[in-house]
């Protein structure tokens, strides 16, 4: 037991997180199709909760927007400063050693998600406080359940042939309905 909270301390891990999801990229042709969908321009600040190599909030900052990126696994987060470093953008992108369920997200204009059916659920009374009307969510794979079904459902395979579901929500005031409490 010891052994393993050393471990855990000693690879940097936030000890007290809850896992959300294992670690596996979106296709960078995804990220875009993500993107796309959300609208994403100049002017927005898109959050990444489980941000993985930072290579959402990078295209986005691609496109003009303020890239956050965060995650509880640290090599995650020297991946994301190297690769925006290497793709020109870091003064338009943060990233985080944080836990996404801590995040205070009202300043994002776009959330991405690609954690797991769960994850959505637990986050979604963070998500309905605390983004303002016009924000959108866009999550890859995984739904937010069928009582808050999503504005738009995007389903197409990929040029790898991959079958691939996103999904999109817009805040507004209604959907405060949706707090899950
Ligand atoms: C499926 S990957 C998605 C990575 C990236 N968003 C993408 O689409 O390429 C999920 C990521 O969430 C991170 N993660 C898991 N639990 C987390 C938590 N509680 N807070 C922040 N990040 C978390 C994992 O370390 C992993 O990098």
């Amino acid at each position: 037991m010891v052994r393993i909270i050393l471990l855990v301390f000693g690879l940097g891990f936030l000890p007290q997180a809850t896992s959300l999801a294992p670690y596996v990229p979106t296709p960078e042709d995804v990220v875009d199709r993500m993107l796309t969908l959300a609208e994403v321009k100049a002017g927005d600040v898109v959050y990444d909760l489980g941000c993985g190599d930072g290579r959402i909030p990078i295209a986005a900052a691609k496109r003009g927007a303020r890239g956050v990126g965060v995650d509880i696994d640290p090599r995650r987060i020297e991946e994301s400063n190297a690769n925006a470093k290497a793709a020109g953008v870091e003064d338009r992108v943060e990233f985080r050693l944080q836990d996404a369920m801590t995040v205070d997200v009202s300043p994002a204009t776009v959330v991405t998600l690609y954690l797991l059916s769960s994850s959505n659920a637990m986050l979604r009374p963070i998500l309905t406080r605390q983004l303002k009307p016009g924000a959108r969510i866009v999550s890859h794979a995984f739904s937010m359940g069928a009582d808050w079904p999503a504005d738009t459902v995007d389903r197409f395979v990929t040029t790898r042939g991959d079958e691939v579901t996103l999904y999109l929500w817009k805040i507004n005031k209604g959907n405060q309905r949706y707090l899950v409490r």
